[in-house]
């Protein structure tokens, strides 16, 4: 719920102006509340005074800005993306709690719809091998079920029952590869959770992390029943799955894109 506080609000009117739904109003030169509202926290960061607290929320993570046109230099933040690949050589070397705090932060400060921020995270690092032997079960049945939808000769089923039988026959686990972590998002909007995800990403990344999303995994995952119940995930808001650890491998450049396809209207 948004308080103002009265005694500190010096009636400037700059969280009238800035709220989005319009719930906020001056009364007897100071702003006031009419209702209860999706708390963006629009008026909370835009109040000059701290006048205003949104309570219900933990105080952490807040930062103060000087200057918000120097936050991050444009040209090192489109090579930071640049610079990001999907990772499937990882070191032995597992990740930190303060380094897992530190990158889903980025998640919980991603926006959400209506301010929903409905996303939750399951962190898969001590369990990891319980939890790969659940997704190679949906394996085989994604297999399965692809072979009743496109044909047992479809590159498709062809190249899943080769990883399948490869992984059988050998440590060769082309689903996981040799990442120490494993990172399943949820949501019921798949927007705002692949949003997360991809701040997630960019972040984990700017640790000198690597990612992989793994649509594979989270297909099995999906189709593993117990697998779901174990990680107490709702198998239709599974929004990403990610394998995370530090890469094995050095890149010496970026690679080519094909060219955007833009309308100027
Ligand atoms: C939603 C999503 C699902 C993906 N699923 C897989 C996967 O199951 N296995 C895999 O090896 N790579 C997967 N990838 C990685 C893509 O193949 C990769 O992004 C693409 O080849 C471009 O390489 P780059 O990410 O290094 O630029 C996935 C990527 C995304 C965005």
């Amino acid at each position: 719920m948004v308080e103002i506080m009265k005694e500190i609000c010096i009636g400037c009117g700059a969280c009238v102006r800035e709220c989005p739904v319009r719930n906020l109003t001056m009364e007897n030169e100071k702003a006031s509340v009419k209702r209860s509202c999706m708390e963006c926290g629009h008026c909370f960061a835009i109040c000059p005074q701290k006048a205003i607290n949104i309570s219900g929320y933990p105080s952490d993570g807040i930062i103060e800005f000087v200057n918000q046109t120097s936050l991050v230099n444009g040209e090192e933040f489109l090579r930071l993306i640049k610079s990001r690949r999907s990772i499937r050589d990882y070191q032995e070397k597992s990740i930190a709690k303060e380094t897992w705090e530190k990158i889903l932060e980025a998640g919980r400060f991603t926006a959400t719809s209506g301010n929903g921020q409905d996303l939750k995270y399951v962190v898969v690092q001590d369990e990891l091998e319980t939890v790969k032997k659940y997704v190679w079960d949906g394996f085989a049945a994604l297999i399965e079920q692809l072979k009743k939808s496109r044909g047992d000769t479809s590159p498709l089923v062809r190249q899943l029952r080769s990883m399948n039988a490869v992984h059988l026959a050998s440590q060769d686990d082309r689903l996981f590869f040799n990442a120490p972590a494993l990172l399943v998002i949820t949501s019921a909007s798949p927007l705002d959770g692949g949003l997360a995800a991809s701040n997630i990403e960019l972040m984990a990344h700017a640790e000198g992390l690597g990612v992989l999303f793994s649509g594979f995994i989270q297909r099995a995952l999906a189709l593993n029943e117990d697998a779901c119940d174990y990680l107490k995930v709702e198998k239709t808001q599974i929004c990403a799955c990610m394998l995370l650890g530090y890469p094995n491998v050095e890149y010496r450049r970026s690679v080519p894109r094909k060219a955007a396809q833009i309308t100027w209207k």
